[in-house]
């Protein structure tokens, strides 16, 4: 791109208004030293973070970059190479600094999340998915890779699927797996069609998405006992728990929160993984980080269900159970 002084000085002021320079450079003087990669090192990006950072936005520096990235339309680590940038794409980050700061989730004004190598699209109405889903995601492709052994497709279940993120990203990295997701909210279940439709029309194989109550004890009737592997992020925050802003404001209410202890929603999945996954399946199912013995329990209770194991996150914490549906001793007999 090349920038004559006009446009310099357009990107001067826009920059010099908002970093809100006080020294004494004259716009044009300030203006000279305006490249992006200037401004990633310590300038517009640095001021935004610290912006983000007094209204007390977790991990602002990052999310400086990722807006500013947007507004380039660069990945993130390229910030750095992008060239001059003019007025307009200031004013814009600057826009999106302002809402990030009134604590608007970052994934609303990107308008976008990312699980394995797909991207949906998020707003308003639908669940934000979590960084922390990605482990559940490894652990589904890492089973149907070395557990699954089957000559058929795997057949695989997503309850609570939300944006459809989880479900979706599994239908790309697995184009062979029959893929069936349940959503129980219309604006949540809007969006996944959405998301369902861009990975199909991209070529992946199309998910079969259900509207339907995961507490539901005929849940799915025509699979039962046909299902390979289960996988859920259920609402799963005690009700009295204290969240951050963004998740009290953005995040629909029945998309995180589960009863007092967290479970209401868990416990009937339980009983219904018990129905619909076939002998020799498996279960994993995300909790909140204090229900990680609890979650298990659950499993533990049913006697269908064996090794039963507890998955913590990257920092540590209880994150996802994990269970195998284990033949009853009058199915045993049936099948010998
Ligand atoms: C924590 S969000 C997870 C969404 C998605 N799986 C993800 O990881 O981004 C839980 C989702 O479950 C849905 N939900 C809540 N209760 C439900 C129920 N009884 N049956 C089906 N879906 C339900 C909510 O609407 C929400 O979309």
């Amino acid at each position: 791109m090349t920038v004559d002084d006009e446009q310099v000085g357009a990107i001067g002021a826009g920059l010099c208004a908002f970093v809100g320079v006080t020294h004494g450079d004259t716009p044009t003087e300030a203006a000279r030293e305006l490249d992006w990669s200037r401004l990633s090192d310590g300038r517009a990006i640095l001021e935004a973070a610290r912006i983000l950072e007094e209204a007390g936005v977790p991990n602002a520096r990052t999310d400086a970059e990722i807006l500013a990235a947007h507004v380039v339309g660069v990945e993130r680590p390229r910030l750095g190479l992008v060239p001059l940038v003019d007025s307009g794409v200031l004013d814009q980050y600057q826009s999106l600094i302002a809402e990030r700061a009134r604590r608007v989730p970052l994934q609303h004004l990107t308008g976008e999340a990312s699980m394995g190598d797909i991207t949906v699209a998020i707003g308003k109405g639908v669940f934000i998915p979590r960084p922390e889903t990605e482990l559940l995601f490894g652990w589904s492709l890492a089973y149907l890779e070395g557990s699954y052994h089957r000559e058929e497709p795997p057949v695989v279940l997503d309850l609570c699927t939300g944006s459809g993120i989880l479900a979706l990203a599994i239908a790309n990295a697995r184009p062979d797996a029959i893929v069936h997701a349940v959503e129980l909210d219309p604006t949540a279940l809007s969006w996944a069609r959405r998301n369902a439709e861009a990975q199909a029309q991209a070529g992946d194989t199309p998910i079969n998405l259900v509207r339907g109550d995961v507490t539901d004890r005929n849940l799915l009737s025509e699979l039962e006992g046909g299902v390979d592997l289960i996988v859920a992020n259920p609402p799963y925050v005690p009700e009295d728990t204290d969240v951050d802003v963004e998740v009290r404001e953005h995040d629909p209410s029945m998309a995180v929160f589960a009863g007092a202890d967290g479970l209401s929603v868990i416990r009937p999945l339980v009983s219904n993984a018990a129905r619909l996954l076939r002998i020799g399946g498996a279960v994993a199912v995300e909790h909140d980080d204090t229900n990680g013995p609890q979650t298990a329990e659950l499993f533990r209770a049913r006697r269908v269900f064996g090794e039963v194991s507890e998955h913590p996150d990257l920092a540590g914490r209880p994150r996802f159970v994990v269970a195998r549906r284990e033949a009853t001793a009058a199915e045993a007999a049936w099948l010998n």
